[in-house]
């Protein structure tokens, strides 16, 4: 079968390299993919929202299958696209639909979602323009920190933690009367603050059954010691140490199960990824957000873990035939540091030679922001290479990451010293 990867990160590399190794695939293309995607397959250059372009490449190529990196083009619907398109109905896609995807695409209708199925999350308002006076009342109620969220999309910036009330309510106006963050903030959602350590659940489901993939905990802030500005993500690691088997329990029993559940009995289809953002709190679980795709580095260190075939599973969601059986998942520990570019995740230069890539095996990095020139690699974009440690202890896969990142270089390479080591 032919398969279309949409986007072009690490996450999509990484999942390039695991959908090559199915004797399922016949040929793979990756829109629009980069420099490491490129050795398996054939990158298009199709922009990841224009679906009448990726309509067009999908027919040219002979496509069965389009496996959804990227956020925006769900919540954009391009499920809905091809199952209304006469030419595309028979294409598989792997993401869920415009409404499904609003457990990304609007943070109001998840948390209201959470509620209808007694889900455990953060209390919460939310609030329209109009609202602003009970929107502050609501504030005051609230012990600071203080936890304001954009509805819709924004790029992981929409959501501010405030310790002053003042600054909390400055904030609040300039979301929702001065559109902070666009349209994306013409609804806030403020949320009781929670306290505790945070970790990432990812399970593939049909909208009926599902099957978990290994768990992941990612580094978001740019400096050590969780300090400084959000970031896309600056490394991964799984699995999570202090996700024991009896947290695990919890997370099944009253996160999973009942999202599943609560997908089925509102009649939402799904097929695809739902990552469900955790946070612990004493030995408690509670919701933070979905997303409706993998995770980006989480992805980096979650393949590299299952040894089943995902594209098996992919073609059995598709033929009406996927089960509970869980996947077959490896002991190993796998690790992820991102290399970003000076600057980042403010602004950053791109276009730098990459020097050191011809004396790593294949199997050390996945590309994330790179291009390909003349048999020449070059960053382009703020994270711009995963570099991989796989062992089975935490230590091997640790100094196996740093060591594989000591052959690379560009100017204005930057990365974190510490990701794993605070476990
Ligand atoms: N209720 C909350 N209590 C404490 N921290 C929170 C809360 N909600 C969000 N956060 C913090 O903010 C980060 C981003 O929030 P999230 O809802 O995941 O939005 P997004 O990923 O879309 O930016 C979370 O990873 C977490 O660190
Ligand atoms: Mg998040």
């Amino acid at each position: 079968m032919n398969v279309l990867i949409l986007g072009s990160g690490g996450r999509e590399h990484a999942l390039a390299w695991k959908i090559a190794q199915s004797p399922l695939l016949t040929t793979l293309f990756i829109g629009p993919g980069n420099a490491g995607t490129r050795p398996l397959g054939t990158n298009l250059a199709v922009s990841v929202t224009d679906f009448n372009q990726i309509k067009q490449a999908v027919l040219d190529n002979n496509i069965q299958m389009v496996i959804v990196g990227p956020e925006a083009s769900l919540v954009m619907g391009i499920h809905d696209f091809f199952a209304n398109d006469e030419a595309l109905r028979d294409v598989t896609v792997i993401g869920p639909g415009a409404i499904g995807a609003q457990l990304e695409g609007s943070k109001k209708y998840a948390k209201e979602f959470l509620q209808r199925h007694s889900i455990p999350t953060a209390a919460y308002q939310s609030f329209s323009p109009e609202e602003i006076g009970e929107a502050k009342a609501f504030l005051k109620e609230l012990e600071p920190p203080y936890v304001l969220k954009a509805d819709g999309l924004a790029a992981g910036k929409g959501v501010l933690i405030l310790d002053d009330i003042k600054k909390a309510e400055d904030e609040l106006e300039s979301m929702l009367l001065d559109a902070k963050f666009g349209q994306a903030s013409s609804t806030v959602v403020i949320e009781e603050f929670l306290s505790g350590v945070e970790l990432s659940c990812f399970v593939l489901t049909d909208g009926e059954n599902y099957k978990l993939l290994p768990f992941a905990k990612d580094y978001k802030r740019i400096g050590e010691g969780d300090t400084g500005l959000n970031t896309g993500g600056m490394g991964a690691i799984s699995p999570v140490p202090f996700n024991d088997t009896l947290f695990k329990q919890k997370i099944i029993d009253r996160i999973v199960e009942p999202t599943i559940k609560g997908l089925r009995q509102e009649k939402i289809p799904y097929t695809g990824f739902i990552f469900i953002g955790l946070i612990k709190v004493g030995s408690e679980p509670y919701v933070i957000e979905y997303n409706v795709r993998l995770g980006d580095p989480e992805t980096e260190v979650i393949l590299p873990r299952i040894q089943s075939d995902l594209l098996e599973s992919f073609v059995a969601i598709a033929e009406g035939r996927f089960d509970n059986k869980p996947l077959e998942i490896n002991a190993d520990y796998a690790i992820t540091i991102i290399a970003v570019s000076g600057g980042y995740p403010e602004a950053y230069e791109k276009g730098k030679p990459i020097s050191g890539l011809q004396d790593l095996d294949s199997q050390a990095l996945f590309h994330a922001g790179t291009r390909e020139e003349n048999g020449h690699i070059f960053t382009n974009g703020g994270r711009v290479l995963a570099i991989r440690g796989q062992g089975n202890t935490m230590e091997k896969a640790l100094e196996q990451g740093y060591s594989n990142l000591k052959c690379l270089q560009y100017e204005g390479m930057y990365y974190r010293k510490d990701i794993g080591f605070d476990l």
